[in-house]
């Protein structure tokens, strides 16, 4: 990747997790990052990490479902920094059970964060990205809606699965809407990661928090993320990303 061209990657969900490693990876990289969620204050922290390697934070606190919000933030942005480089739709909720257990609020945070907020925030910074005919689209999916997948591991989380598979869905038809215009859309798959260890990727942290279980590190996602980035390689339009035991 250049490293001379100003580059602005878009993360939701980043006040913690996969969210918040991508962003200060992002940034060590060279890029300025806008980012979103729901706490301030966890968001915030994010946002110093970022402007601590020497990038700008654009942080911007609310809900990805709400247009008034994603609208406002992606203006902002798009002002202050240009067209993004990347959008990644990593924003997500997880409850697991079965559907016919499930409180409705948390099946209907799961469905709309997935596809009314992934849609919204593309919908927001689309514009900015086809006026420049270059960009990248990156929805942060599941292994448990990968193709082929049979069931996810907790195998009754139904509402999770239907989630992620329309994110899914939401990247392989704006691939079609979006060919010859000059942006990639990349639907990433990983099986469990530790995102409780908040950017301490060693093997100690891991198995602290998730024993023997087969889990990524986060390092191991951002930097298969990363990867996927460089505008020299071929294009990715789907990848799955499996653990194996630490
Ligand atoms: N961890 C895993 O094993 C795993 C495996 C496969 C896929 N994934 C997917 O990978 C992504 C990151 O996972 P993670 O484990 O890092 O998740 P996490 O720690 O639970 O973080 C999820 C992020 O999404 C944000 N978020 C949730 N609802 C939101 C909303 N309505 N508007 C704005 N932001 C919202 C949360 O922030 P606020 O609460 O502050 O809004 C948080 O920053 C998720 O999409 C998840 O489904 C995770």
């Amino acid at each position: 990747m250049s490293t001379t061209e100003h580059r602005l990657a878009v993360v939701t969900g980043a006040s913690g997790g996969l969210g918040r490693a991508l962003a200060v990876e992002l940034a060590r990289r060279g890029f300025d990052v806008a980012v979103a969620a729901r706490s301030p204050e966890r968001l915030a922290e994010t946002g110093r990490r970022v402007e601590a390697e020497g990038r700008r934070a654009f942080v911007g606190v609310g809900d990805v479902t709400d247009w008034a919000f994603v609208s406002a933030w992606a203006r902002t942005v798009v002002d202050q920094a240009g067209p993004p480089t990347v959008v990644v739709n990593n924003a997500g909720q997880f409850v697991t059970g079965s559907l016919v257990d499930q409180d409705p609020a948390a099946l209907a945070g799961m469905l709309s964060v997935a596809t009314v907020g992934a849609a919204f925030v593309v919908k927001a910074f689309l514009p900015a990205m086809l006026a420049k005919g270059s960009g990248h689209i990156v929805n942060v999916v599941s292994g448990a809606a990968a193709p082929g997948a049979a069931a996810h591991p907790r195998d009754t989380s139904t509402g999770y699965i239907v989630a992620k598979r329309a994110l899914a869905t939401l990247g392989h038809t704006l691939r079609l809407e979006l060919r010859g215009r000059g942006i990639r859309v990349t639907n990433v798959y990983p099986v469990a990661f530790a995102s409780a260890t908040d950017l301490d990727d060693s093997d100690e942290a891991v198995r602290a928090a998730y024993g023997d279980r087969p889990v990524l590190s986060l390092r191991q996602v951002t930097d298969a993320v990363i990867r996927l980035l460089d505008p020299d390689r071929p294009v990715v339009d789907e990848v799955v990303l499996s653990a194996e035991p630490l």
